[in-house]
């Protein structure tokens, strides 16, 4: 726990507070008195006045630990709460995308009457091509329209899908595919990246060699870049999609069961196989719906960004999901923040006059290297509140966020939350919450979110850091693991005997609020993303050359963490400059660019303890530079000494 120690004592260094602005909390959707409800009362009252049900539900919830449901009996579609209801209601002309590509000028109104018209065509031809309810779908889309307009079509035909993230490899697309069971595939040719065009199709192609069970692929064309299209499995999306009708009456929304598997989102545990976190319908829509009205105070004529990739789960619930349930106004965008300059997002927020950005430390962290010059360039004072999430951000960058692009006003919310959570589980609430720089501060109204030490008693604010658990369900809780309850229950459930195990330390401060700490397992966060140090060890022995490999990471200026590889290489292979690039390559192929090691030290032995384990905790060490802790227990003394010596050559 070397390095949780050190980030405490950052912590406790922070002592600065910024209390809410009066004339801020006298317009906000959060009143004083929030945090006083009952939360069954308030679950289901958001519940009735969020969302529009078929069916209403008959029975609140229901926890046979470790198993939750909830609004039984009610019946709801989500494209219809996130569109048609919206049209019902009037809001047809009313904004829900201000779309912007890449390339400069290419840009797309998208109004909710729009959406629906692309959703209804869209799911026309999906159902068409032989989709329906509980028909088993991935999606692997750059941030384009069609993205939430696949994601809402097969809502509406209640067909469950994955969406993977298009900086995966073929490998991890396809082990996803296999593992649901995948039918059908929707694509596009490839996304715009740094004025390039990033392939997705062959890349797809590549994964559906892997996985047989899918039998049709859309692609859309967005770069016009050279694909291959094979007869009889794969179509162009606008070959089958635009002479649909968009009559929303030759696609009614399919009534769904509030319990009915709304998407699975697969994210790195600490083995080396990705976990297939199953999400439902009715928890999920009304957790993200509430919690992104309450935490970025949303009004009918907000302008939003989420500037995260649909592909994660920030993506599904606060680009996609929440938003549009909220009939808000959001802005996408398709493109890298530095093209054609630095400034793009903020020319982005001053041109739709954003009045929400929603990002991660790792972006600010980058934006504040590159210089508040460019941000200087542009008139930001439409932005009312700036959120945070991923991974825990710096005081510096939290300072620096609020001061350059919040013009000092602006609230901050740093809102802790897990793929496998659904939705914001600690925030401050703008307008109410009094804001120290790090801290994530408090659990949502509704959400008994604690922490815990190594026997299970909660400790009491103020006094040291534990184990982040929540102890009674929430909403838009996972349900389980795909076809793996056993896993669910012994990675979540096994710790504590009645509660939920995050996988983080936190600590709670004398006035109660919280300091996220970082994960206490395997997994690393690198750029906001979740990776397991086991995964990129077995990417990496999955090269002919590599006969060992153990995997750290230490701690990075502008990524939060960074990968760092040992590794043995096997008889008669060489370390040297070109190998470390293979490798580095050879991850990227495996998982993805985003597992390429930051490091890679080459070596002939590896600490291992007596009995065979390689000892983690002395890599760590050696990676971020530290006095090396305890060796006594090596088999070797002398292979880490080494190490260090290679670590710094
Ligand atoms: O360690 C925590 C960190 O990100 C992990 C969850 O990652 P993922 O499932 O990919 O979801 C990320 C987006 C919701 C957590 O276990 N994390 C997330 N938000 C914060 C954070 N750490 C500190 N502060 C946060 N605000």
């Amino acid at each position: 726990m070397a390095e949780e120690t050190q980030n405490i004592s950052a912590l406790m260094a922070e002592e600065r507070t910024y209390p809410p602005d009066p004339e801020f909390t006298a317009q906000a959707n959060a009143q004083p008195g929030f945090y006083d409800q009952d939360p069954d009362e308030f679950w289901e009252k958001e519940a009735r006045e969020r969302i529009s049900w078929f069916t209403d539900f008959t029975k609140l919830k229901e926890w046979d630990r470790p198993h939750a449901k909830w609004y039984l009996g009610g019946r709801l579609n989500v494209c219809y709460n996130c569109v048609d209801r919206h049209v019902e209601n009037g809001l047809g002309e009313k904004v829900a995308y201000y779309w912007e590509g890449e390339p400069v000028d290419d840009r797309l109104t998208i109004t909710y009457a729009d959406l629906q018209s692309r959703v209804v065509k869209a799911a026309n031809a999906f159902k068409s091509l032989g989709i329906g309810k509980g028909t088993k779908v991935a999606v692997y889309l750059g941030m384009i329209p069609e993205a939430p307009v696949t994601l809402l079509a097969l809502a509406r035909l209640g067909a469950p899908f994955t969406f993977v993230f298009g900086g995966f490899s073929a490998n991890a697309l396809g082990s996803r595919m296999v593992e649901m069971e995948c039918e059908y595939l929707i694509t596009q040719d490839a996304s715009n990246r740094r004025g390039k065009a990033a392939v997705l199709k062959s890349i797809a192609d590549e994964a559906m060699d892997m996985a047989p069970t899918v039998r049709t692929c859309l692609t859309v064309k967005r770069t016009g870049s050279d694909v291959t299209m094979k007869d009889g499995r794969d179509q162009w999306w606008h070959d089958v999609v635009d002479g649909q009708s968009d009559d929303p009456a030759s696609c009614p929304c399919e009534p769904m069961d509030a319990e009915d598997m709304f998407f699975l989102m697969f994210s790195s545990g600490t083995t080396g196989r990705p976990k297939g976190i199953v999400h439902t319908t009715a928890g999920y829509l009304v957790g993200v719906a509430t919690t992104h009205y309450y935490v970025f105070d949303i009004k009918p004529d907000t302008v939003y960004w989420c500037a995260a990739d649909i592909g994660w789960i920030t993506g599904h619930s606060y680009i996609v999901f929440g938003p549009l349930a909220n009939a808000t106004t959001s802005i996408m965008y398709e493109g890298t923040p530095d093209f054609p300059d630095k400034d793009r997002w903020w020319d982005i927020i001053e041109r739709y006059r954003a009045n929400v950005l929603y990002t991660a430390p790792t972006s600010i962290r980058t934006h504040m290297k590159w210089g508040a010059e460019y941000a200087q360039r542009h008139d930001l004072s439409s932005l009312k509140v700036l959120g945070s999430v991923g991974e825990p951000i710096n005081p510096e960058a939290w300072v620096w966020y609020r001061e350059n692009i919040g013009g000092g006003r602006t609230p901050i919310v740093d809102t802790w939350w897990q793929t496998e959570n659904g939705m914001i589980l600690v925030t401050p609430l703008p307008g109410i919450t009094t804001l120290k720089p790090g801290s994530a501060t408090r659990p949502f109204p509704g959400v008994k979110a604690a922490v815990y030490d190594e026997e299970g008693n909660e400790i009491t604010p103020g006094d040291g850091a534990g184990y982040m658990v929540v102890k009674e369900p929430w909403p838009a809780m996972f349900r389980t693991l795909y076809n793996d309850d056993e896993r669910f229950k012994e990675t979540y459930w096994q710790k504590f005997p009645d509660a939920y195990l995050a996988g983080d330390s936190a600590r709670v401060d004398e006035d109660g609020d919280f300091w996220m700490m970082g994960r206490i397992d395997d997994v690393m966060n690198v750029s906001g993303h979740r990776l397991s140090t086991i995964e990129v060890e077995s990417a990496l022995v999955d090269h002919p050359e590599v006969a060992q490999a153990a995997v750290v990471s230490r701690a990075d200026a502008t990524t939060g963490q960074a990968i760092v590889a040992y590794v043995t290489l096997k008889e008669g292979a060489e370390g040297s400059t070109e190998k470390l690039t293979e490798l580095r390559n050879h991850v990227g192929t495996v998982i993805g660019p985003i597992a390429k090691p930051a490091n890679i030290v080459f070596s002939n032995e590896l600490p291992m303890t007596r009995s065979g384990k390689i000892m983690r905790r002395l890599l760590k060490d050696v990676a971020e530079n530290r006095e090396l802790g305890d060796t006594t227990t090596l088999a070797d003394p002398s292979v880490v000494e080494e190490l260090k010596a290679r670590s710094e050559s």
